[in-house]
């Protein structure tokens, strides 16, 4: 029988702070009908002083645990998709292993930014196909808001905080059906986040937030998500109307909108959760899959699509028989 990786768990967390468009109307030069007419946005959660992404990693992985009914310490691989770690290392994967109280497991970071639980995902699922692990955690959790430039109205009114987990297991049934993850570092200047303290000289002066040409970032990722849904769709041999659930990263409702309709889907059949989370990056997708699996929306056997876009430009998707 061929070895395939079933979702047995999940779980997500997201700071108690809400900070509203009208908050950030005091900070910039903007306003409520602006960002949610051209975002979608209304709210966000802004993390505590205390919280990191290994903490709030921590409270998702346990609701994930919980949920599959497994002792953490059966968990082969940890894999925490991040671009705001704790520390530059150890990586948030190994802090997250200690707090989890595991001893023996493997455990890593994947930097491919909003797209990182998907990389995360694709790499667990060659694990498990490949009899490497039997029991794989994912985690998403990001504090974007430590990395914004609060005075730049470009980024600021996106951005939130929070952690999303899911738990693979090995299984003889069809469970991810096929991942599809692909990056192109030419684009780089359009979205980044500079890290000063080991820039060149000549870089020294940039600050560490995030920047972005959001525009063209835009333009870019309503077409490749386009692309990514017929690669996804033809490895498969299914059509359009074969898939129950589209979870996509939560950056922007029109490109959210634009897949959506490529696919011939009803909003309806859309995760949304991007009004009162904004874009928490590489949390965002499993944050969406958590809610939808726990508020009885996502049933056993139904296809799921999740796919998600982020700096690099990296891009990916999963495909699922939940
Ligand atoms: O998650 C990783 C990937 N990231 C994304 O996918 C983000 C993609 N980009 C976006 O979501 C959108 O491009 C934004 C929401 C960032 C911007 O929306 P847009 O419709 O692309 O606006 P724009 O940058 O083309 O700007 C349109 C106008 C400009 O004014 P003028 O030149 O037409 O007078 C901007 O200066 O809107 C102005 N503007 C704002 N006005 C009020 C830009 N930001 C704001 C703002 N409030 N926050």
């Amino acid at each position: 029988m061929k070895r395939c990786a079933r979702v047995i768990g999940s779980g997500g967390y997201l700071p108690e702070t809400i900070r509203t468009n009208e908050d950030i109307s005091k900070l910039v030069d903007t306003s409520d009908s602006w960002i949610v007419e051209r975002t979608g946005i209304k709210t966000r959660r802004i993390a505590g002083e205390d919280e990191t992404a290994a903490s709030m990693a921590e409270i998702a992985a346990r609701q994930a645990i919980e949920m599959a009914s497994i002792e953490a310490g059966e968990i082969d691989l940890i894999i925490v998709a991040t671009g705001s770690p704790d520390r530059v290392y150890p990586s948030t994967g190994c802090i997250l292993q200690h707090r989890l109280e595991i001893q023996q497991c493997v455990a890593f970071d994947v930097q491919a930014a909003c797209s990182g639980s998907i990389f995360a995902m694709s790499i667990a699922d060659q694990y498990i196909k490949t009899g490497a692990a039997d029991k794989v955690l994912i985690i998403g959790s990001e504090i974007c808001s430590r990395l914004i430039d609060w005075t730049d109205r470009g980024t600021c009114i996106l951005f939130g905080d929070g952690a999303g987990a899911v738990l693979l297991e090995s299984t003889d049934e069809p469970g991810i059906l096929s991942t599809h993850i692909h990056s192109d570092g030419g684009f780089e200047d359009l979205l980044y986040c500079p890290n000063p303290q080991v820039a060149t000289a000549s870089a020294k002066d940039e600050k560490g937030v995030i920047t972005m040409k959001g525009n063209e970032v835009f333009k870019v990722a309503v077409n490749t998500l386009g692309r990514i849904v017929d690669e996804t769709l033809a490895t498969n041999n299914l059509d359009k109307s074969d898939i129950d659930w589209l979870v996509p990263h939560q950056a922007n409702t029109r490109i959210i909108a634009a897949t959506a309709r490529k696919l011939k889907m009803s909003m309806d059949q859309v995760v949304l959760t991007l009004e009162n989370q904004g874009n928490t990056s590489s949390a965002s997708v499993l944050l969406a899959f958590n809610e939808a699996i726990r508020d009885g929306r996502i049933k056993r056997d139904q296809i799921v699509l999740l796919e998600a876009f982020g700096a690099g430009f990296t891009w990916g998707s999963a495909l699922i028989k939940y």
